[in-house]
């Protein structure tokens, strides 16, 4: 595209050489003998050249006035050999470059490709922040590690289309917060997001509350109630923690998925939905597919766009932005004076590794603030839980549990697995070491667990 360079210049003669030379070097040209013609000109200028001595008006106070109307365009100043002053005082003001009078052409263009390349530079800048600046942050959502980076790159590719999503990672990573940003970056955003939390209902009404159910189709069923999925028609259905939803509704699940169609409980006739499926998960899905509790085909149906989202002791360079982004937003709640975090502090948060993930990080620094007393957190005001010590687990208090209480022998066989992998820092042979097994051994124990080994 042309660059259009606008000249305002009293005296004819240079005016017009000037304007042959910009022409022929390929610019478009508007020309004006005064201030004021120029200034109506201005808004449609890629750069200035104007006369630091004009009728009418000081230069400088031409230049305020082209700053005023259009603060990015470069503007270069001519003066007469003799005022270097004021060509200093012109750049001071904020003129871009100056050409003292009288100059060669050659010079004229090697100043105008010059201020024109800082600005290409200064644009191509601002638009590499505001894209950083997107990356780091996409609604409420932080994330400066390349993982997350990726994730909101991906949120922003898929979220206009219709492609099932299923999220996997930890509790308290944020797969509630992605599911509703999906939602809302999709054409669907006016229309209804029904969570559905698939632990939460116990298994003998799942049916009746996704699906719905008729007059009399159960005892009770006094009147016909539409489910979830039919509330959310046209809208997006979030079901959460969908590895324990049990076999028979996992069959009516992957009809939705590739039907679009359900029946009420106690009704035959069939019905037909358009729903957008984004599904959650905090257990490893391929464990239970080859345990045979989950259906492989409906696992590839709602894994058409996996989003797998680290745990936050996996992206450790997050914790200092979102640390700083919980003070911002819980420290005018709680009432403290609290701006910032120290190092000390902050050195202690990157330490920690974070079991409960962002949502223990936010309950932490919500916590932290109501013990600080002046304007930073300090490292005495951050209270964290120390990490299960197979130890004190044991001996359980006194009492005579062998395992912690509401964990199976598995489970704790689990959380002592994954607590050697945090102390080796991932490292599988320093882990075996820890727990005194070979280092097969813990493979065979991972792969059991659904952790690749
Ligand atoms: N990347 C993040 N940026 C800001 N807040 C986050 C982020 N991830 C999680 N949170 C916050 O942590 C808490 C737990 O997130 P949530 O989406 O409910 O996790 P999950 O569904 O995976 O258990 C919420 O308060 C949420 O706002
Ligand atoms: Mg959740």
């Amino acid at each position: 595209m042309k660059k259009r360079i606008l000249v305002v210049e009293d005296e004819e003669k240079l005016r017009r050489v000037i304007e042959l030379q910009l022409t022929s070097a390929g610019f478009d040209v508007d020309k004006a003998a005064a201030a004021e013609d120029g200034l109506r000109l201005v808004d449609r200028a890629d750069l200035v050249l104007t006369d630091l001595k004009l009728p009418n008006m000081d230069g400088l106070q031409f230049l305020a006035l082209i700053r005023r109307q259009n603060s990015q365009v470069p503007v270069i100043m001519m003066t007469a050999f003799g005022s270097v002053e004021t060509a200093v005082g012109a750049m001071k003001a904020g003129a871009t470059d100056f050409l003292l009078k009288p100059f060669s052409l050659d010079h004229l263009m090697q100043v105008v490709h010059k201020a024109l390349e800082i600005r290409a530079l200064r644009d191509e800048n601002r638009q590499l922040k505001a894209e950083l600046g997107r990356r780091y942050e996409f609604d409420n959502i932080i994330g400066r590690s390349p993982a997350m980076q990726e994730i909101f790159a991906t949120i922003e590719r898929v979220a206009p289309t219709r492609a099932t999503v299923l999220l996997a990672g930890e509790s308290g990573t944020g797969k509630d917060l992605i599911a509703r940003a999906i939602h809302f970056h999709s054409p669907r955003k006016d229309r209804p997001l029904v969570k559905i939390n698939c632990a939460a209902i116990p298994e003998n009404l799942m049916e009746s509350e996704l699906f719905g159910y008729e007059k009399g189709a159960f005892t009770g069923a006094q009147t016909s109630k539409p489910g979830k999925f039919e509330q959310a028609d046209t809208g997006t259905v979030f079901l959460d923690e969908i590895g324990d939803v049990p076999a028979p509704i996992q069959i009516k699940l992957l009809r939705i998925l590739q039907e679009r169609e359900f029946e009420r409980l106690g009704s035959n006739q069939t019905r037909h939905i358009d729903v957008r499926v984004i599904a959650a998960t905090n257990q490893d899905l391929r464990a239970a597919l080859e345990q045979g509790t989950f259906r492989e085909d409906l696992y590839y149906r709602l894994n058409v766009v996996p989003l797998n989202i680290p745990a936050l002791r996996e992206r450790k360079q997050d914790i200092a932005f979102l640390a700083n982004h919980f003070v911002k937003k819980l420290a005018p709640d709680t009432g403290c004076q609290v701006e910032s975090i120290t190092d000390a502090a902050m050195q202690k948060l990157m330490a920690y590794h974070w079991p409960g993930n962002v949502r223990e990080l936010e309950n932490v620094i919500e916590r932290s603030l109501v013990m600080a007393t002046g304007t930073q957190l300090d490292a005495g005001d951050i209270r964290l839980e120390p990490p299960p010590s197979p130890r004190r687990a044991q001996s359980g208090g006194g009492d005579s549990h062998f395992v912690p209480e509401g964990m199976s022998l598995d489970q704790y066989e689990q959380e002592i697995i994954k607590e050697a992998l945090r102390r080796a820092d991932g490292n599988k042979s320093q882990a075996a070491r820890l727990l005194g097994l070979t280092r097969n051994a813990l493979r065979y124990r991972l792969t059991q667990m659904g952790m690749e080994a």
